[in-house]
């Protein structure tokens, strides 16, 4: 039985990471699983301040999203994560188990709460755990998410670990992370050894969903590039991150080798490369966004998406934790 889970935090806008990162891979994997989950994880939005203003907004947009790249709602559940209180008490009780040094070990954690960890807040530290119920209430089996989440996945497969040890061998499943295809990490497109985020500030780092044309060709025109030509081999970009990340990201939309595009380019510089990485993007991402759009100017229907599917996420949630609780020993 494979049974799908992942999500998006709503703190803005969506890029092409999240993309090509996860979502498009949920699109596939939605035909072959029993049951697929897609969450818009708005409680995860609120242990960092960015995009909390306008946090029904943004969780449309990712649901709008969703809808746009291809996720169907009669194969998938498309829900909010605050419209299924279980994930939260499921936390409650995984944090009883997660010994402090498990948590301490996140780099996601250092990473956000910079220099002043002292003043992060309790959800910020507690997110990994949080995110380990979205996975083991369903029970979970596959857990498709871009590259930096893998240590998030390896924690929840501990958490399974534990709780299985603790109450009885079997009853979560140990979660598979389904980190797929060559743009699994897709970089800011000002630096190539930083990851493409909502969070940064310049918004030629990345490009999003809701990009127009030009908007999108003139991001890629501005891409950091350097001044060698394309080799024949991918394994020779060694050292030039922002190549090996334009190179990647025009294989996966491609859907050819990264060494089948320095072979197409060899010997080339970046301009005709760019152009036609710009016409490549510009095809995929410009319809997603114009689908975006019509789906967002109809909210109450989008609305009506997410109560159903929350409905199925309660069903599940509500079988699920009547065996934790049994296994728990608590009172029925
Ligand atoms: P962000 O990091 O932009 O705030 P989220 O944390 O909500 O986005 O990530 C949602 C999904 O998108 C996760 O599966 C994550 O691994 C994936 N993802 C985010 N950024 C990237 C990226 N730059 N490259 C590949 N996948 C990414
Ligand atoms: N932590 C993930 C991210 O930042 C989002 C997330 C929350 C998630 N819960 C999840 C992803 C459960 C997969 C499964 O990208």
């Amino acid at each position: 039985m494979q049974r799908v889970l992942s999500g998006v935090r709503p703190t803005g806008g969506i890029h092409l990471g999240n993309y090509l990162g996860a979502i498009r891979n949920w699109v596939a994997m939605q035909h072959q699983a029993q049951e697929s989950l897609f969450c818009i994880v708005d409680m995860h939005a609120l242990t960092t301040l960015e995009g909390t203003d306008d946090l029904a907004e943004n969780t449309y947009t990712i649901a709008a999203a969703y809808l746009a790249a291809g996720i169907d709602p009669a194969k998938a559940s498309i829900f909010a994560q605050s419209h299924v209180p279980a994930h939260t008490e499921l936390a409650w009780l995984f944090s009883c188990l997660t010994p402090l040094g498990w948590l301490n070990r996140m780099t996601q954690f250092k990473e956000k709460a910079g220099k002043h960890k002292e003043m992060a807040c309790l959800g910020l530290y507690a997110y990994p755990v949080l995110m380990a119920a979205d996975i083991l209430l369903y029970k979970a089996t596959h857990v498709p998410v871009g590259e930096d989440q893998k240590q998030h996945l390896e924690l929840a497969r501990d958490i399974a670990g534990a709780f299985n040890r603790r109450f009885g061998e079997g009853l979560l499943p140990i979660p598979e992370p389904m980190i797929l295809g060559a743009a699994t990490r897709v970089m800011s497109l000002r630096d190539g050894s930083s990851k493409m985020s909502k969070s940064d500030i310049s918004e030629y780092s990345r490009i999003e969903l809701m990009d127009s044309a030009d908007t999108i060709a003139l991001k890629i025109r501005k891409a950091k590039t350097d001044m060698e030509p394309l080799p024949e081999k991918f394994s020779d970009l060694e050292g030039r991150p922002e190549a090996q990340n334009l190179v990647n990201i025009f294989a996966t939309l491609a859907e050819i080798t990264p060494d089948a595009v320095c072979q197409q380019f060899v010997g080339s510089n970046f301009a005709p490369f760019k152009q036609q990485l710009a016409d490549l993007m510009v095809a995929t991402i410009v319809p997603i966004g114009e689908q975006m759009r019509q789906y967002l100017a109809d909210k109450a229907t989008l609305h009506a998406t997410l109560q159903a599917g929350a409905r199925r996420a309660n069903e599940l949630a509500h079988l699920h934790m009547n065996d934790i609780r049994r296994a728990i020993g608590m009172i029925q």
